[in-house]
């Protein structure tokens, strides 16, 4: 069974090693509750490299006050089954696997402690300026300090030749690639940061998510309605439209749903935070009137069903 690290100093034995073998690193963080999101990034580090970490940690830090880190589904023993399923070689040829699990305590990573009031916080922290108040930062002020100081301290330890992240949160992914670079560092160097794309429910195209746990029948029943109107605005950008064409192509899905709910008396609330389009290299707003024009766009959400926030992207462009 797969070596469970649980302190840094154990961890750091094992990392000292596969230097000296030069055997390559890959990295996979989480905050468990797996899935199968979860499990491509593993597949992709298994692929790519001679050894392969995941961390399971929920991280305070990036949770609000006021959100819901008490309840964040926490599944330790089921998410090690998955990663053990995953661990069995494919073939003979293939002896690549799953090499340890990373599940440290809050102390471990938070020496100088923590609380989740970000004006009574003491000691360390990394913000990746001018990138965190768009988007989901709008929602969420505190959440991408949260993350890039987590991060930044998951690396440290780990050491990573490769680190892998979902595009289901590619502003994260995104932030995390600055900050490596302007960081200047090497375990993982910015181009062995890597994207992998966002894994869906085959039959309704519903992104996997760890708060997909939260839904209830008819808000499961519900959820797809942010893909659907993400992807209706992307078939209306790709026949030309404005941006702001596109957006109520989205909002039209949006309250088709809210009309069905109606209709059919499903026992769901569902409210959208933002549809948007975003320049991804600046994470700027598309202006109303702006046409397809091959640049890098992000186009993204966030939808309430009952209390849970479920997020979506498309990428659209030359990514
Ligand atoms: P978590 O939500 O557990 O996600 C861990 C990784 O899995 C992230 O890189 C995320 O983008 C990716 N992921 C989640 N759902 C996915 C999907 N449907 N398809 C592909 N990838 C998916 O993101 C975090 O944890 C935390 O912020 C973390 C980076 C671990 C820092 O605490």
């Amino acid at each position: 069974s797969i070596p469970i690290f649980t302190t840094i100093a154990s961890y750091r034995q094992w990392r000292e090693n596969a230097f000296r073998s030069g055997e390559s690193v890959g990295f996979v963080p989480t905050m468990g509750a797996l899935h199968d999101g979860h499990l491509s990034l593993v597949r992709s580090s298994l692929r790519e490299n001679d050894l392969t970490v995941v961390s399971i940690f929920v991280n305070p830090a990036q949770f609000a006050p006021h959100e819901d880190l008490s309840t964040y589904p926490r599944t330790l023993a089921r998410d090690l089954q998955l990663l053990e399923a995953e661990a069995v070689p494919t073939s003979t040829k293939d002896e690549r696997k799953l090499s340890a699990v990373f599940a440290p305590t809050v102390t471990e990573m938070y020496p100088s402690g923590i609380v989740l009031n970000v004006t009574e916080q003491k000691g360390a922290f990394i913000e990746v300026k001018g990138f965190s108040h768009q988007m989901e930062g709008k929602t969420r002020p505190t959440f991408f300090r949260g993350v890039a100081t987590v991060v930044t301290k998951l690396f440290n330890v780990i050491q990573p030749t490769n680190a892998y992240f979902g595009q289901k949160d590619i502003q994260q992914a995104l932030i995390l690639k600055r900050l490596v670079k302007d960081l200047l560092c090497y375990y993982p160097s910015p181009e062995r940061l890597h994207i992998v794309p966002t894994a869906r429910d085959p039959i309704d195209g519903l992104a996997l998510s760890s708060r997909n746990l939260y839904l209830t029948p008819d808000g499961r029943k519900v959820a797809p309605t942010l893909r659907k109107a993400l992807v209706a605005a992307e078939s209306r950008w790709n026949q030309g439209a404005t941006k702001q064409e596109c957006i109520d192509a989205a909002l039209a899905e949006v309250e088709a749903c809210q009309t069905k709910i109606a209709a059919e008396g499903l026992q769901v609330e569902v409210r959208l935070d933002y549809i948007e389009m975003n320049d991804a290299s600046d994470f700027s707003v598309l202006e109303p009137t702006t046409t397809p024009a091959g640049k890098f766009t992000i186009l993204s959400g966030a939808l309430y069903v009952d209390k849970t926030r479920l997020i979506d992207n498309i990428l659209l462009g030359d990514t």
